[in-house]
């Protein structure tokens, strides 16, 4: 019997067998189908490289097979796309004009990183114009023209006037200078430079290439005046060897130096005699009187009035200014033309408007007299209405609460990060 059985168990136990084998080859099959390698149905490539990249990270994570030169690539659309992104949603510029080749002019700003070149910078990119400004950074900020950097129309070059400038350009506007008397008495001989050799090699450049220049001169070429108001015709009360006259005789000389090249060499030059200038843009701690009593205020400190405080000044709001070198730039009238604001007020009257706009309990007190200090200082502007039909056109209190929150605002800053962009607005333009 035993030998009889044998057969059919052996039979029975193989079919077993042959059972189990086809059991675990079909679970195989079924783990082989939801595998994502084994599925060849799955849907395309999305366009996207972004979610390309991601796809392929994740094939990567279930130790999928990728070709190192596949994933090379794949990365680089990722980062090209990533790049295309920051760059749509980053740069954006103000909006500019558009002029034609035969309107639009290649105009070259010296010192215009500085405060009014910054403003003047503003105006003709909004125009639609080429603009090249050219600054050594002495006391000018890249900050203040950095919403125009990779603009089409705009150039910024880092250069000291001093040295020869080779250029193609229509229109300059020389603003190059230290302007407060602590930045301009913090090297005289430099100071020199700048407004004779400087002012020799733009003269040089515009007689090159048949441009017109524009000179930033000061009402300081009339010293302390003994003539109230001060008209283009007075002589000025200059002392030649004073602290200040490495600037009052410098702007001097480059009047000198603009009228010799316009008789001996056809020149066409422009000379703006400009008077105190204030608004956003204006260094903090560079001495002149408005950032000083602003900056003063906002900080409770004491103002500090240097003499009695009877001495007079008369400023203007910067978008004026602009108006009236552009005014004069484009005008048929080469004689020097005063631009200021003839509304004149002591110093003290000033601090005491300041402080009644900041608010807070700083007090007024009084320093010995600076030296040389002028005593008046109010602008005849009748050339300027007559020439140009220029006149100053912002009030002395909406000028000031400008300044007054562009100050704020550079003293909340307590990271570079935070930036305090003061962008051209509707009022200025
Ligand atoms: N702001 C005023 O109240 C006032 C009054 C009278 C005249 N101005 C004249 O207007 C012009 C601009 O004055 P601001 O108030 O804007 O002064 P600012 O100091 O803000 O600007 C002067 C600019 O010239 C640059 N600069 C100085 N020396 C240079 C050099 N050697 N090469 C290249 N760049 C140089 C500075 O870095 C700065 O950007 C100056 O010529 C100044 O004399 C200004």
């Amino acid at each position: 019997m035993p030998c009889r059985s044998f057969p059919v168990r052996m039979i029975q136990k193989r079919f077993k067998m042959v059972g189990v084998i086809a059991f675990v080859v079909l679970l195989l099959f079924g783990f082989y189908q939801v595998l994502p390698f084994a599925d060849s149905s799955r849907p395309p490539r999305p366009a996207d490289p972004i979610a390309q990249a991601n796809q392929i990270t994740q094939a990567n994570n279930l130790g999928t097979p990728v070709s190192a030169s596949d994933t090379l690539e794949e990365e680089i659309k990722m980062i090209e796309a990533k790049i295309r992104n920051i760059e749509q949603g980053k740069k954006s510029y103000p909006e500019v004009k558009f002029l034609t080749y035969k309107d639009r002019k290649r105009i070259l700003i010296t010192g215009g990183a500085g405060f009014v070149g910054s403003h003047l910078v503003d105006r003709l990119m909004m125009q639609g114009h080429e603009v090249t400004v050219v600054d050594n950074f002495f006391t000018g900020r890249k900050r203040n023209v950095e919403h125009w950097i990779g603009h089409e129309n705009f150039e910024l070059l880092h250069h000291d006037i001093v040295n020869p400038l080779y250029i193609e350009v229509d229109q300059i506007y020389h603003l190059a200078s230290p302007a407060s008397p602590p930045n301009y008495m913090y090297n005289p001989i430099k100071t020199l430079k700048t407004n004779t050799l400087g002012t020799i090699n733009m003269l040089g450049l515009a007689k090159r290439v048949r441009a017109r220049l524009l000179l930033a001169s000061t009402s300081e070429v009339y010293g302390d005046p003994e003539l109230h108001p001060q008209n283009e015709d007075y002589w000025g009360h200059v002392n030649p060897i004073g602290p200040r006259a490495c600037y009052d005789e410098g702007k001097r000389v480059a009047e000198t130096m603009c009228y010799a090249y316009e008789k001996q060499e056809n020149v066409e030059v422009r000379v703006a005699r400009i008077f105190n200038t204030f608004g956003p843009r204006m260094h903090m701690n560079d001495g002149r009187v408005v950032s000083n009593f602003i900056l003063q205020a906002l900080q409770n400190e004491s103002i500090t009035v240097y003499g009695e405080g009877e001495q007079t000044r008369s400023f203007q709001y910067v978008s004026d200014l602009v108006d009236g070198l552009m005014a004069l730039m484009n005008s048929n009238y080469s004689q020097p033309v005063n631009l200021g604001n003839p509304e004149e007020h002591t110093i003290i009257e000033f601090a005491r408007i300041i402080l009644s706009l900041v608010g807070g309990d700083s007090k007024i007190i009084k320093k010995t007299a600076m030296e040389d200090d002028p005593q008046r200082r109010k602008p005849d502007i009748g050339r300027a209405m007559k020439y140009l039909g220029w006149h100053p056109k912002v009030p002395l209190m909406v000028g000031l609460n400008k300044t007054i929150e562009y100050f704020q605002n550079e003293l909340r800053r307590s990271r570079h990060s935070e930036r305090n962009f003061h962008m051209p607005d509707m009022l200025e333009l």
